[in-house]
């Protein structure tokens, strides 16, 4: 049988920190209101001239590094990313191009915070298929330039990042099985509802959001598609060594993981270092804990998302 495995790790903050007393000087904030309700004390913001693909440039490297391949080993690419440098072509191709990666398919995935996720899955189907060897896997974002920076109700939640993984074949899982969902009824509670037409902004482009409904509906899918992966592969939530949910908020995370009876210390949360990532936030955090040590070989890691759509997903992995 053919699976795949994470064979190594990477991620990029960009060097501009805003901390929540940054915040305080822009809008009507506070550092408590932020840490209480978020568990955020500062994000990254990239510099003019970085673009997503810059930043997944960086992320990339270091987990092409990690995994010891080469740019000629490549043979996917897959961008997760709701902030694209243009419209087109895809952040992937361009991503292609900056790291001198030759013919191979590449394109982005949009399903915003769960990005990482729905890209995972699908680098993983094409290496169980038998199309490709060793994917490229990166979520990456500049959520900075989609905010209303006078909306004090969306702001402070987001910041800029990127992570990245290399998934190679193997002949044991690594990843074990994964699961997408979405439900696009609930697609106007969190949006970016503005457009391109004849050359100006149609609608709104910034981030709109409903925060408490968004609040209430990740803590039950983060918990639901926990269950059914875990259900799928006669598992028990004690079995789970590390759970790595999306990070948007720390009480979304407690909640989540109160509601399954895990453990704190089982449960990375690095929200408070860099902010909403979006399609980022996943790999990040894997990266972080990875490169701490905490995870380590033969550990059973749960990956979830939730964001806009609703779009919402988990992937299991043996480490
Ligand atoms: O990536 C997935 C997408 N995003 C999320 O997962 C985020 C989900 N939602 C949340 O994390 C939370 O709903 C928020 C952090 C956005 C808001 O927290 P909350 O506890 O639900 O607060 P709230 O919206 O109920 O607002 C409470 C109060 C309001 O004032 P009043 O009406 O009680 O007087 C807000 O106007 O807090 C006020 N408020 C603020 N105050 C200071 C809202 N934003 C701020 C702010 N600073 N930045």
């Amino acid at each position: 049988m053919r699976y795949s495995k994470v064979a190594g790790t990477g991620s990029y903050l960009p060097e501009k920190i805003l901390t929540n007393q940054d915040l305080e000087r822009m809008v009507d904030t506070s550092d408590e209101w932020i840490r209480t309700r978020t568990g955020i004390t500062q994000r990254h913001i990239a510099a003019d001239n970085e673009m997503a693909s810059d930043l997944a440039v960086n992320a990339s490297c270091e987990a092409m590094a990690a995994a010891g391949v080469k740019a000629g080993d490549i043979d996917l690419i897959i961008v997760a990313t709701t902030t694209p440098d243009v419209i087109f072509p895809s952040t992937a191709c361009i991503l292609q191009d900056k790291l001198g990666i030759g013919d191979c398919p590449a394109f982005d995935v949009q399903a915003v915070c769960s990005g990482f996720i729905y890209a995972l899955a699908t680098a993983d189907m094409f290496i169980r298929a038998g199309k490709c060897n060793a994917a490229l896997v990166v979520g990456t974002e500049i959520y900075s330039r989609i905010l209303d920076w006078t909306d004090r109700s969306t702001c402070v939640l987001f910041g800029d990042g990127a992570g990245a993984v290399v998934l190679t074949q193997s002949d044991q899982p690594g990843i074990i099985s994964s699961h997408l969902h979405a439900d696009g009824s609930y697609s106007k509670i969190l949006a970016v509802p503005g457009s391109i037409c004849g050359g100006k902004v149609r609608g709104k482009p910034f981030v709109m959001m409903e925060g408490n409904v968004v609040f209430k509906f990740a803590i039950k899918v983060l918990e639901d598609v926990v269950h059914e992966a875990l259900a799928e592969n006669n598992f028990q939530v004690s079995d789970i060594d590390w759970l790595i949910p999306h990070q948007a908020n720390i009480r979304i995370i407690i909640s989540t993981a109160k509601k399954l009876g895990l453990p704190m210390e089982k449960v990375v949360a690095t929200v408070d270092r860099h902010g909403n990532t979006s399609a980022a936030s996943v790999p990040l955090a894997l990266d972080i804990a990875v490169r701490d040590g905490r995870i380590k070989s033969g550990h059973l890691v749960l990956l979830e998302g939730v964001g806009g759509g609703f779009a919402w997903g988990a992937v299991l992995v043996r480490w």
